[in-house]
């Protein structure tokens, strides 16, 4: 469902970020990106989720040329489809837990009602409802990843992003958030971590794992 066709992606004009990648991932399919810092994870995670643009090349979700789409649209296409997990969770931190998860359904103009559906549903699902009222400010590491995480799957998106999700983590809530993946996994979604962390790279559940080194798959 997601294809790299010759992707290439050069910054600042002689920054070879990826130099001719070819990858797909399968509608449920979990995929570990591995590799050291700046091998270019970060930059495929972005093109996936129309963020930036490849230099050379196509990135195809669904039958759909993504990196041709005008910014607009693909504001529109991240939205409706991209729930992106980040290492510092991006999360605003005067704001409670609710409010950050409610922020993407701002757009879509639901009922308040739904809204609050949706954000409960979230929240519950990780584990993090009795913190909801809660100033982000004052909650844990392991507590706004959860945040972060409720808030990527409040539209419920079809392909989930997740940067280094586990840096910032110490290894019990780690293991925690590898078991939330699986759950999302379980829920078919599909999943693209980015990641150098061991944990990730023995587990049962991952389908694949795909070595990058400089910008190349190896
Ligand atoms: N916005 C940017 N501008 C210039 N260079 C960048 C930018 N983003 C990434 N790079 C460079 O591209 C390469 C790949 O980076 P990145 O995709 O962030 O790797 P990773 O996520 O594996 O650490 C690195 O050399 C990095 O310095
Ligand atoms: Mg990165």
């Amino acid at each position: 469902m997601i294809r790299l066709e010759n992707v290439s992606k050069i910054y600042d004009g002689n920054i070879r970020a990826l130099e001719d990648i070819n990858l797909s991932f399968n509608e449920g399919e979990l995929v570990i990106l591995k590799g050291v810092s700046g091998s270019g994870k970060s930059t495929i995670l972005s093109l996936i989720a129309g963020l930036s643009k490849p230099t050379e090349g196509e990135i195809i979700v669904d039958g759909k040329k993504i990196s041709k789409l005008p910014d607009h649209f693909a504001a529109t296409y991240r939205r409706d489809n991209i729930g992106i997990v980040f290492q510092k969770y991006n999360l605003i931190a005067e704001l409670t837990a609710e409010e950050n998860v409610l922020l993407p359904l701002f757009p879509l103009n639901l009922q308040r009602e739904e809204m609050q559906k949706k954000s409960s549903k979230a929240l519950a699902m990780f584990s993090i409802e009795h913190k909801a009222k809660l100033v982000v400010r004052n909650l844990s590491g392991g507590e706004q990843q959860r945040v972060a995480i409720a808030r990527a799957n409040v539209n419920e998106p079809k392909i989930i992003l997740a940067d280094e999700p586990t840096a910032n983590l110490d290894e019990k809530l780690s293991r925690e958030f590898i078991e939330i993946l699986r759950e999302l996994k379980s829920q078919k979604r599909t999943i693209v971590v980015a990641t150098h962390d061991p944990l990730f790279f023995e587990l049962d559940f991952v389908d694949r794992v795909v070595n990058i080194e400089h910008g190349h798959l190896i």
